[in-house]
């Protein structure tokens, strides 16, 4: 393993991703680790991140105690450049000059790291502070217009850094670099593969479940499919999947769990369809936090109802088809639960275990932890991009692997307003015009997601057909994101929009107006409630 240590958190996590980028395996700890605990781990290279503090400010975090006493081959980075130089005895100077964004570095001695690349060349800077002296021992590789010691190394002792971001794409060698430091620099296998990573998991839940029975909740989400699809493929007819038809759904979608899932991985599946329910609890509700609370409420009621079916061997759902369902006669409880969670929750809270460090956002298909199941998170050290390529490893059809992220309470937060059949047939309606037509201008990858919102609250007048109408709004919320922390509005063409708009006002009923939403997150947030 590689192991980011994490100076500031943006930083770490998109580091840790280009060394899995280039095949090896990496994991972020924190910079308070102390520096035995990181050698427990067995690192073959330990990479010190960017942060935003200045090393000489007060608290300012340091390296761990005894770190460059490893015989561990490091590599630091902006802020990790400057701590490995203060700590080695050097000098990191507060310059007057900031040096933000693009700049040019100038090879002044390739060394390892440069050997071979231009010696100008394009690179990414964000610092105040600078390293103006390098410790006793290293060799300066280059330096830019306002920084004299933008790379050093010391090939002898494993050291290695450099001021610039390698991790980002304005760095035009940046991965070169980063790979010279893992393979020569640390000498690291590039192992770290899909059939690699597929084969470890399925081993690791067949040692942990052993002859257990496990169930999963599905959400028809990219998460709990790849999680799920892999326990099957690991332990087959000991899972039994959950899914719960909540009727919140977008068109297509239930079908899709119900088929292609259960086809392309042969897994048993429990469909619970509790339509009339969730309705009759949603009824005349228009707060959005109250109607998350009733969908989370009811969705975990429905779970551990069919929870306990399972555990009783029973074939009765609480209601509804259950063609699937193939969970095994015998009585044996059920002792697992399989969770989709991904390495940026279990980074984010501070590296834990457990349902109760899944965000609160997740609160319907992420169950609470008193749920009296031991949890398999067979995807807790992967990131989403990574979870999308070992979905398509096992097989996975490529609508459920590429999906937009979609909220828990489905369309229920996608009605302003409250929540009524009609208005869910009228938005699914809406929702799969702006679909289909982003799916056929090919743009399904250029959107992080496309929200589609019912004003079903609001009326406006227009005119069809030489009559006044009184209909409803639709709203689309296109946007860009990385990560759904902050987000932008895509900027759909034009003659994509104008095809939505007048698909959805000649196709769909009630709706008399389409509207786009350009709100960038902040202010806005993604979804409308
Ligand atoms: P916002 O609207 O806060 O959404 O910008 C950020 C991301 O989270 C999704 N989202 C939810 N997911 N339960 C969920 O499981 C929720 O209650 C919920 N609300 C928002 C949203 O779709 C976006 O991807």
């Amino acid at each position: 393993t590689v192991l980011v240590v994490d100076f500031g958190a943006q930083y770490a996590q998109l580091i840790a991703r280009r060394v899995r980028e280039c095949h090896v395996f990496s994991e972020i700890v924190p910079s308070t680790m102390p520096a035995a605990e990181m050698l427990a781990r067995r690192p073959k290279a330990i990479i010190l991140s960017g942060g935003p503090a200045s090393v000489y400010e007060r608290g300012a975090p340091a390296a761990p105690e005894g770190l460059f006493e490893l015989g561990v081959p490091t590599f630091g980075i902006c802020y990790g450049h400057q701590v490995m130089a203060r700590a080695l005895g050097g000098t990191v100077e507060n310059s007057d000059v900031a040096e933000f964004g693009g700049a040019t570095l100038s090879v002044t001695s390739p060394g390892m790291l440069f050997a071979g690349l231009p010696n100008a060349q394009p690179v990414w800077m964000s610092h105040r502070d600078h390293v103006s002296r390098a410790p006793s021992g290293f060799t300066v590789t280059a330096s830019t217009d306002v920084t004299p010691v933008a790379g050093m190394e010391d090939r002898e002792r494993g050291f290695f850094s450099v001021q610039f971001h390698p991790e980002v794409l304005h760095t035009e060698h940046g991965m070169e670099v980063l790979r010279r430091f893992l393979y020569e620099g640390a000498g690291c296998r590039p192992n770290w593969t899909m059939v690699n990573i597929a084969d470890e998991s399925i081993e690791a839940v067949r040692e942990q479940v052993g002859p257990k029975r496990v169930i999963c909740a599905l959400s028809g989400g990219v998460d709990s499919a790849v999680a799920a699809a892999l326990v099957q493929r690991a332990i087959g007819d000991q899972l039994t999947c959950v899914f719960v038809d909540h009727g919140l759904l977008r068109k297509g979608e239930p079908e899709q769990v119900e088929k292609d899932f259960v086809a392309a991985t042969g897994v048993n599946l429990r469909v619970v369809d509790a339509r009339d329910r969730f309705l009759k609890a949603l009824d005349g509700v228009s707060d959005p936090e109250e109607k998350r609370k009733i969908i989370g409420r009811e969705f975990i009621r429905v779970f551990e109802a069919a929870a306990r079916e399972i555990t009783k061997g029973g074939s009765g759902g609480s209601a509804g088809p259950s063609p699937q369902s193939g969970a095994p006669d015998a009585p044996e409880p059920v002792e697992f639960l399989v969770q989709g969670t991904l390495y940026p929750d279990v980074v984010e809270s501070g590296g834990g275990t457990g349902a109760a460090n899944i965000k609160s956002h997740h609160n319907v298909g992420g169950l609470p932890d008193d749920l009296q199941f031991t949890l398999v998170e067979p995807l807790r050290n992967l990131f989403k991009d990574e979870v999308r390529a070992l979905g398509e490893q096992l097989g996975l059809p490529s609508e459920i692997v590429w999906r937009q992220p979609f909220p828990g309470p489905g369309l229920g937060i996608r009605i302003i307003g409250a929540v009524t059949g009609d208005r869910l047939d009228i938005l699914r309606d809406a929702d799969a015009i702006a679909r289909e037509e982003l799916t056929a201008a090919g743009l399904d990858r250029d959107v992080w997601q496309f929200p589609v919102v019912l004003l079903a609250d609001v009326r406006s007048v227009g005119v069809q057909g030489d009559s006044r109408t009184y209909g409803h709004p639709i709203v689309l919320r296109p946007v860009t994101s990385e990560d759904a922390m902050t987000a932008d509005w895509a900027r759909l063409p034009y003659a994509l929009l104008q095809r939505i708009s007048t698909r959805i006002t000649n196709e769909v009923r009630e709706v008399n107006r389409v509207t786009v939403d350009i709100t960038s997150k902040p202010p806005g947030t993604i979804e409308w409630e």
